[in-house]
């Protein structure tokens, strides 16, 4: 497996990652899929931050960070992140996230916020989000809404996350 950038050649193999990923082969996309296409369309795609897991010259995972905010200061949204059924388990997701958190850390952002499994995600280093005095888009997600702080982060960025605009719509 290698993981790289995405380069524009991938795009119809990266869009239907979620597709299969999320279960839906056929029938209306997913809404994780709906959301990626968006995103890629919207000022916060991040186009360093799009990575993809190759295997054998096929396109079998992605994950993407986009641009968000709490108030003017930036920060990255993660999501969606998605493999290949047929290449789940295998360690795919796991080479992406640690991939695009070190790519984050490089570029200087401060940290990663996401909505996810904290069981899943815990072992990448998120951890609570308003245990670094960042809030949650919807109170409702609680423990689910996760931030990675990374080496530039401050902790005196205190405040509601915004996500990349694409993301209130789904
Ligand atoms: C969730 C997902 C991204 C994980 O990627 P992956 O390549 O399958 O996961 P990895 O092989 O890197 O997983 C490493 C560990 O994560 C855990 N894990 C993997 N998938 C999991 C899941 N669906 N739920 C909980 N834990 C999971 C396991 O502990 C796994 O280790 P194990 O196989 O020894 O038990 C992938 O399974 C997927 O695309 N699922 C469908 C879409 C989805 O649910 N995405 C969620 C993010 S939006």
């Amino acid at each position: 497996m290698l993981i790289r950038r995405e380069v524009p050649g991938d795009r119809a193999a990266v869009h239907d990652v979620p597709r299969a990923a999320f279960g839906k082969d056929a029938g209306p996309p997913p809404v994780e899929a709906v959301l990626l296409e968006a995103l890629r369309e919207c000022d916060g795609w991040l186009p360093a931050l799009s990575c993809v897991a190759v295997v054998e010259g096929e396109v079998v995972g992605h994950v993407v960070g986009t641009r968000g905010y709490v108030g003017e200061r930036p920060g990255v949204g993660l999501g969606p992140l998605s493999v290949r059924p047929e290449h789940q388990r295998r360690g795919v997701g796991l080479a992406l996230v640690h991939t695009v958190l070190g790519a984050a850390d490089a570029l200087g952002e401060p940290f990663v916020a996401l909505l996810g499994s904290p069981e899943y995600y815990g072992r990448f280093g998120f951890g609570p989000a308003a245990g670094h005095g960042i809030e949650a888009p919807d109170p409702a997600w609680g423990r689910y809404f996760q931030v990675r702080p990374l080496t530039a982060h401050d902790p005196a960025v205190r405040g509601t996350f915004r996500y990349a605009e694409p993301f209130d719509r789904v």
